[in-house]
């Protein structure tokens, strides 16, 4: 399963031009003070090593990646476009969509200010989600501008850092929270904040990426959420998380805009945005819709040896076919014939080949698609001690 979220996640970065890189699992616990908000800092698994440092598994790759490419920005044409997909830690109480490890897909764009970049960040998610047999009617990337809210309570002359931060939970959480808990926690401001939510912001920003999203074919992908804010203390911009449409399963990807934090990190003025998609929510959605990979995919073929005796030359047949480029499995010891064949189907192969006493004398073998039932005498023609085909037998 995570293997073939994997490949689905390295073939959108490929198809939309993204390079691939890592960095250290063990970092700095500095490098995520301050950087990535309260939330992460409380669920960081960090110790002192035996050099006497703080140290911290990376809960997120985003600070990393601010310092490598702040570091590296001058060896590359900008727009810089690297993706990874890093094992993460958090300490986090373990919950369904939410482990104490994962691994995380991120995308992120640096040197681009405009919102092209945001776009070409939603086109590469709404890409993958695709590409893994998921359609616009099972998800949904819900886009907002936290610059928006920003700029609202600075006309409230709210300034003060720890009362920014609170106004944001409170907007993070008011999906889940009772009206009248959140009305209160506004305060003055809960009117106006309502009426917003209810009646849309008017941010440029929000307007221009639509525009582009349009272009690129995504608007029945995206809507505009102002409840959406994001947990993470550097995003600047616009923001974004991606939801499955049935509001079941936790959030499937998160990012944003954050044109800070390479100069917080790495001491260079450098606009980036980015996102992250977790493999946990991706799988627990796959096997919900039943598009969850069978344990062998494609073209796999199952040898059903119908007596012991047949069992050197159905081994020497594998090992022709496996070298012919064929995929290959069989019983590894005696096993009544209906037993192999339920094996076959459970193991998700294609096709059961079946070695009987006509092999031995003939070399044809009856080739069974499991799906249909369909059954077919073929002779594998074997050059150099290869497969080269299964011919009509
Ligand atoms: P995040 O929202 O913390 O963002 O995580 C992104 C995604 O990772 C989530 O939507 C979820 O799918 C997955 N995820 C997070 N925590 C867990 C967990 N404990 N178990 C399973 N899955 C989890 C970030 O981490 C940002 N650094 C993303 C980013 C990259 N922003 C800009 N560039």
């Amino acid at each position: 399963m995570r293997e073939h979220i994997f490949s689905g996640w390295r073939e959108s970065s490929r198809a939309f031009g993204f390079s691939q890189y890592d960095g250290p699992p063990l970092e700095p616990l500095e490098l995520y003070k301050k950087k990535s908000g309260d939330e992460i800092i409380g669920q960081l698994y960090n110790f002192t090593d035996k050099g006497g440092r703080e140290v911290a598994l990376r809960p997120e790759l985003t600070p990393t990646f601010a310092r490598l490419a702040g570091a590296r920005h001058r060896d590359y044409k900008k727009p810089l476009k690297w993706f990874a997909i890093p094992q993460l830690f958090r300490y986090e109480r373990a919950q369904r969509g939410r482990l104490r490890e994962h691994f995380q897909w991120n995308g992120d764009i640096v040197g681009e200010p405009s919102l092209s970049a945001e776009a070409e960040i939603l086109a590469m998610i709404d890409h993958a989600l695709r590409g893994l047999g998921l359609t616009r009617e099972d998800y949904v990337i819900r886009v907002s501008d936290r610059q928006f809210w920003l700029d609202f309570l600075a006309k409230h002359n709210v300034t003060d850092s720890g009362k920014i931060y609170d106004f944001l939970q409170v907007l993070d959480k008011i999906e889940r929270t009772p009206e009248e808990v959140s009305r209160e926690k506004l305060g003055s401001l809960s009117a106006e904040v309502f009426a917003l939510l209810n009646g849309g912001a008017d941010s440029r920003r929000l307007d221009t990426l639509l525009a582009a999203c349009a272009s690129l074919g995504l608007s029945d992908a995206v809507q505009v959420d102002l409840r959406i804010v994001r947990g993470l203390a550097y995003y600047t911009g616009v923001v974004f998380e991606v939801h499955d449409r049935g509001g079941k399963f936790r959030a499937i990807a998160g990012g944003g805009r954050y044109d800070n934090l390479l100069q917080l990190i790495a001491d260079i003025d450098l606009p980036a945005v980015g996102f992250g998609m977790g493999d946990v929510v991706i799988g627990e959605i796959l096997k919900d819709k039943n598009l969850a990979p069978k344990t062998a995919d494609g073209d796999s073929y199952y040898l059903v040896i119908a007596d012991e005796t047949l069992r050197p030359r159905a081994l020497a047949l594998a090992s022709a076919l496996r070298d012919g480029g064929y995929r290959v499995d069989y019983p590894l010891s005696a096993a009544k014939v209906g037993r192999q064949f339920q094996a076959a189907e459970e193991r998700g192969h294609r096709y059961a080949l079946f070695i009987g006493q006509e092999y031995a004398d003939s070399g044809v073998c009856g080739l069974k698609t499991l799906a249909t039932r369909e059954q077919v005498n073929v002779k594998p023609l074997i050059v150099g001690g290869k497969v080269t085909a299964l011919a009509d037998g």
